[in-house]
């Protein structure tokens, strides 16, 4: 299949020649599209929720998606996350007292072992308090805010949570949501009452004598869908109070939900276009406030996430995310409805089952492996994974999105970036180039030549990554395999082996002015690709930090790591070394266990089977594209129960 595909490529004549242009505009490239979400399954309850949270297989789901290069992912919405918090009796004056320590245990693995930042919803009813107090919800509402950022603040500290965001009930207009039954009043009387539990936490304190004003917390909101008037009353109702009076608006970053039917892009964006020119229409103050935006792409609102869809597990999922990207840069950077955007999130962190471990909306493929004693999980790392890290790549100004004709209704997209100082030295250039998804391989192959000016430096290196159909898609792998329930060791190495983005091509440039030619002739469509140009003056590469070797099952290991957030542009792979201990508690030599792999992201899953044991020391270190290592990370010891 792959070498026929091939040989008919490489017949085809170049249909185009892109040529960059020399000195584009670049503008600021704030890393808006960092957010993901989901929502556990179970029971929505105190218990349900904790059972579901604390599952080892949600654990291994969050431990991977914190295993994205540095940046990719910083914030994760998790609904009903707040029922962690037990309730458990009311004091003397009727007041709730709150045991946050399973909250508390969650909040330390997300926030202090894998480094993402919670959007906390305020959305739950905590053992029934707010439903058994219909008259004092707001006082409630306002005191388990307080409360609970106060605990927040005692336990962390101000500075550590200060990227934490705040949310809203999600979709309150949603029966299935709007669990109090909440009426547009009692709603906005809600939102006002957070919005002033969120400025009354971390109250003036002294500090070293010196009154410290409490810092403030934006508050997002309604999280709706705002279908028409009559079927989402709520979120109507409060941007309608808002424009009477912006100065008294709860919310200060209005958030909606858009998503497309079909799944595209496109219709993502037009959706989200034309939602806000009409909000702006109605409540023309509105137009103060920044919007973000959680994607869905799917049809039904609540359930859609399961639905299988042939198109998420495969690489096209993942263009079409970059392209969802790609356009909501391009709406914010015009003059229209979206240039106040000041986020957008994904709804994919969810957790598959059986039988759509891959065509469920998610960023990974999750096997539950019943046959084993006791059964456990395995994960794989999809297309719309790779395509994730890469946008984490991209510098911190970009020019404009450049399109370049295959026909007259298909283009690739070019997005050039570039971080550090301009023409000089210590440069970084990273630009993304996408195909469209609809130009699969069934449809008529188009080629193009890419000539990119990298004037950055006369000393510098180039790598070049593709994500790209059958090269980098384990459920391509799978599918051929006979699509079993349980793969074995065999096919879950292979499927491992194409996780990762391909690595095209990497060299030095020894000339200023150098070209970089790409001849897309040989890429099977879709495909997007990442090339990174680093001046030798570029960051060095930095010590990996904090270690993790977690349990997969016996005799297999999921070990992930920690970048440094500004050295890891011109990373073109990860080393993993290791130390057996045998039987007798002796080690033998550090062994290189990630030879052959291409490792561009910090986790790798080490599964030696019958070639040896788990158990000994890790270390790992990184490669940069000079072929410079970086320091080795601390050595960790892993033992096996
Ligand atoms: C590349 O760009 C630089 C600076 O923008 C320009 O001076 C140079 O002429 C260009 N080189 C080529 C080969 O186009
Ligand atoms: C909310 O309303 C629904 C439908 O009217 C009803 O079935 C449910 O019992 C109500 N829930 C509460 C907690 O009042
Ligand atoms: C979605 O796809 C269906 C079937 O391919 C098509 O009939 C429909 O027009 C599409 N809808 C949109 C909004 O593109
Ligand atoms: C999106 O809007 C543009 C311009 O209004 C229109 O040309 C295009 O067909 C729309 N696309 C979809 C998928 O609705
Ligand atoms: C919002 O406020 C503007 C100006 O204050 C007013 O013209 C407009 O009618 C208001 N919108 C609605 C829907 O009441
Ligand atoms: C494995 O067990 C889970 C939980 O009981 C079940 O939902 C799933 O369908 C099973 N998988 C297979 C392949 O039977
Ligand atoms: C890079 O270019 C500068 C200016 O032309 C020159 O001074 C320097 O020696 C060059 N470096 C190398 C390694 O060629
Ligand atoms: C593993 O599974 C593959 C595909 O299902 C099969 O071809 C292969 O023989 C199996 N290997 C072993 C060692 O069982
Ligand atoms: C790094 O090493 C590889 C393999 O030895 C070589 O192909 C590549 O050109 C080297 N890169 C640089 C920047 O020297």
């Amino acid at each position: 299949m792959l070498v026929s595909l091939f040989i008919l490529a490489t017949l085809t004549k170049i249909h185009g020649h892109y040529t960059s242009g020399d000195a584009p505009v670049y503008h600021p490239l704030p890393h808006f599209w960092t957010g993901v979400g989901f929502c556990p399954s179970g029971r929505i309850d105190h218990r349900g929720i904790s059972s579901a949270l604390s599952s080892s297989a949600v654990q291994m789901n969050l431990r991977q998606i914190a295993a994205l290069p540095v940046g990719a992912v910083t914030h994760i919405r998790i609904h009903w996350l707040l029922e962690l918090i037990h309730f458990l009796q009311y004091d003397s004056n009727g007041t709730p007292i709150y045991d946050f320590s399973e909250f508390d245990a969650f909040i330390d693995f997300l926030h202090d072992e894998l480094r993402l930042s919670p959007v906390i919803e305020w959305m739950g009813n905590l053992g029934g308090v707010f439903l058994e107090n219909p008259q004092q919800m707001p006082f409630y509402w306002e005191h388990f805010v307080k409360t609970t950022i106060n605990h927040q603040l005692a336990r962390h500290g101000s500075s550590k949570i200060a990227n934490w965001r705040y949310e809203t009930w999600n979709e309150p207009d949603l029966r299935s949501y709007n669990k109090l039954n909440m009426t547009a009043q009692s709603f906005l009387d809600y939102v006002q009452a957070v919005r002033r539990g969120l400025s009354k936490a971390g109250s003036l304190e002294t500090h070293e004598g010196k009154f410290q004003l409490p810092m403030y917390r934006a508050l997002r909101g309604p999280a709706g869908l705002f279908k028409s008037l009559q079927n989402h009353p709520l979120c109507w109702k409060l941007l309608d109070e808002c424009n009477k009076s912006v100065k008294y608006c709860p919310i200060d970053i209005l958030t909606f939900h858009r998503k497309g039917v079909n799944g595209t892009a496109t219709e993502i964006i037009n959706g989200s276009l034309a939602l806000m020119a009409k909000i702006y229409e109605e409540y023309p103050n509105l137009k103060t406030l920044p919007v973000a935006n959680d994607i869905r792409s799917e049809a039904d609102p609540v359930a859609g996430w399961n639905t299988p869809r042939e198109f998420q597990a495969d690489v096209r999922y993942g263009i079409t995310l970059i392209s969802t990207v790609m356009h909501h840069l391009q709406a914010k950077v015009a003059d229209g409805p979206l240039r106040r955007l000041e986020s957008i999130s994904h709804d994919n962190a969810f957790l598959s089952y059986h039988p759509y471990e891959f065509t469920q909306r998610t960023l990974l493929a999750h096997f539950q492996m019943n046959e084993t004693h006791p059964p456990h999980s395995q994960f794989f790392q999809k297309p719309v994974y790779i395509a994730l890290g890469m946008l984490a790549k991209l510098g911190n100004r970009a020019a404009n999105i450049e399109r370049v004709n295959m026909d007259a209704s298909h283009s690739v997209q070019v997005l050039r970036s570039v971080s550090g100082g301009s023409g000089g030295p210590g440069q970084y250039m990273a630009t993304i180039f996408l195909s469209p998804v609809e130009a699969g391989p069934q449809l008529t192959a188009f080629h193009h030549k890419y000539t990119l000016n990298m004037s950055i430096a006369n000393e510098s290196a180039f790598i070049t990554e593709l994500i790209v159909p059958y090269i980098t898609d384990p459920y391509y792998v799978w599918k051929q395999a006979g699509s079993p329930a349980y793969p074995n060791a065999t096919l879950r190495e292979a499927m491992r082996r194409v996780q990762t983005p391909k690595l095209h091509q990497t060299g030095p440039i020894w000339a200023y002015n150098s070209e970089v030619v790409i001849n897309s002739a040989n890429i099977p469509l879709p495909w997007a690709m990442l090339l990174r140009v680093c001046s030798a003056s570029w960051p060095k590469l930095r010590r990996p930090q904090q270690l993790a070797i977690a349990e997969v099952t016996h005799g297999e290991v999921f070990i992930s790591w920690m970048e440094h957030p500004k050295s890891t542009q011109c990373l073109l792979s990860y080393e993993v070394w290791f130390k057996e201990r045998d039987s007798q508690g002796l080690s033998v030599d550090w062994v290189l266990i990630s030879n052959d792999w291409h490792l561009p992201y910090p986790s790798f899953h080490y599964a030696p089977g019958d070639r040896g044991s788990v158990n000994g020391f890790y270390k790992v270190r990184g490669v940069d594209v000079f072929n410079a290592t970086s320091p080795f990370s601390q050595i960790v010891e892993y033992m096996e129960l």
